[in-house]
């Protein structure tokens, strides 16, 4: 591509987001369709119109979602894409607000994380008015039909996000405060670091406790038996939790210890590539950049650590934002533990490992 080329696409991108911007919340297409049907939107896009700041580091989103919006279930997330510094940046965040039908307005509640290259913007006000792109609503972490009569909540920090998302939508369902008990237990660092702590507070018929840090002196944790004496019988609850991996996995073996396990329903944001791994011997190629390096991690990691900036979402291998083709070698799915060895087959870097030398088309 000469320099001219450049010119050409930059020009075009411009013309693009201007249309983009001045057709909202319809899509250019939209009107193009009458006169060339073939025009087809490619993306579901919405309009932040207002960042409400929460607990201390968090805001919510308020998004303005047009008529493309499918709607979500309560507990679903969405993967988010925005342009900044000219690169787009996906990320992954459950909505907050109650189930949706269809266009309306939904919200994201995001904790910045200091280091982040993306969370810190979005939460700013600085985002009002921008337009980012969605993906539909995904995720089996959503309340059963019919509501059982016993749910219990294990959360912590931003993991109660698609947790208010399904008590908001009890409440305004009418399901709280009449046959269904509903307990909530929340782990977070400090009382003004709760999020949503009015809303929970005024839950009608809702049994609320909340743990922090600085009131216990220690670091809270749960087990078979904090959980008994919070809540006896607690295995005849159906429980959702969404929190950090430690109290995810200790819900997990409270249960397990009653026989219990198929009453957990478990959401994680932790991501994959953040994890070492160790049945890896090896190197992977980036073939479109020259790189070689050794293959210790998470594809993606290692892409990142060599220098490359591949585009990545959810980083646990469910947005799809990271697929890349291999070329040739190697890989194991994290996910379901599958090797690959075929030649030409998509994978997501972010939850693969390379089992040998590998080359990727990067
Ligand atoms: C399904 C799903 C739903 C989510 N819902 C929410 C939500 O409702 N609210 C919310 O605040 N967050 C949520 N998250 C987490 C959120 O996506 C990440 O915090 C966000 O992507 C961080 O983006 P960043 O650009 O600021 O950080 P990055 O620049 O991408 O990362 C900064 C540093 O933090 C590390 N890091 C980033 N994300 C994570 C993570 N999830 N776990 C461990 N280390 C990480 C990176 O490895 C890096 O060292 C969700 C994640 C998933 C997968
Ligand atoms: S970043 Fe979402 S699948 Fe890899």
């Amino acid at each position: 591509m000469d320099a001219r080329d450049g010119t050409v696409l930059s020009a075009r991108s411009m013309v693009g987001r201007a249309l983009r911007w001045m057709s909202y919340p319809r899509e250019p297409e939209d009107f193009l369709a009458p006169f060339w049907p073939v025009a087809e939107p490619r993306e579901l896009r919405a309009k932040v119109i207002d960042v409400r700041p929460e607990a201390t580091g968090c805001a919510t989103l308020v998004l303005s979602v047009g008529r493309r919006w499918r709607g979500h279930r309560a507990g679903q997330w969405v993967a988010l894409s925005v342009e900044l510094d000219g690169a787009r940046r996906t990320r992954c965040f459950s909505i907050s607000s109650p189930a949706s039908d269809g266009a309306g307005t939904i919200e994201l509640t995001i904790k910045a994380r200091p280091d982040g290259a993306v969370t810190p913007t979005l939460i700013s006000r600085a985002m009002i008015d921008k337009v980012v792109t969605l993906s539909p609503a995904q995720g089996d972490f959503v309340l059963p039909s019919p509501i059982p009569r016993r749910l219990l909540f294990v959360s912590g920090g931003s993991g109660i996000t698609p947790i208010m998302s399904m008590l908001r939508t009890l409440d305004r369902d009418r399901a709280l405060g009449g046959s269904t008990q509903v307990t909530v237990v929340h782990f977070a660092r400090a009382l003004d670091e709760v999020l949503f702590l009015d809303d929970l507070r005024a839950l009608p018929g809702v049994s609320l406790h909340i743990e922090t840090e600085r009131a216990l002196g220690r670091a809270p944790s749960l087990s078979e038996e904090s959980l008994a004496a919070l809540l006896p019988e607690f295995e005849s609850y159906e429980c959702f939790t969404c929190g950090p991996e430690p109290l995810v996995a200790a819900v997990e073996r409270a249960f397990a210890a009653r026989g219990q396990s198929a009453r957990v329903h478990v959401e994680r944001f932790t991501r994959a590539s953040t994890v070492a791994t160790e049945d890896t011997a090896g190197s992977v190629t980036f073939a479109r950049s020259g790189v070689t390096a050794r293959a210790d991690r998470p594809l993606l990691l290692v892409a990142e650590q060599s220098g490359l900036n591949p585009p990545s979402g959810c980083g646990i291998g469910i947005c799809g934002t990271c697929l890349c083709k291999k070329l040739s070698g190697t890989t194991r799915d994290l996910r379901t533990g599958a090797l690959s060895s075929e030649g030409d087959t998509d994978i997501a870097l972010c939850s693969t490992v390379a089992v040998g030398d590998v080359s990727i088309d990067l």
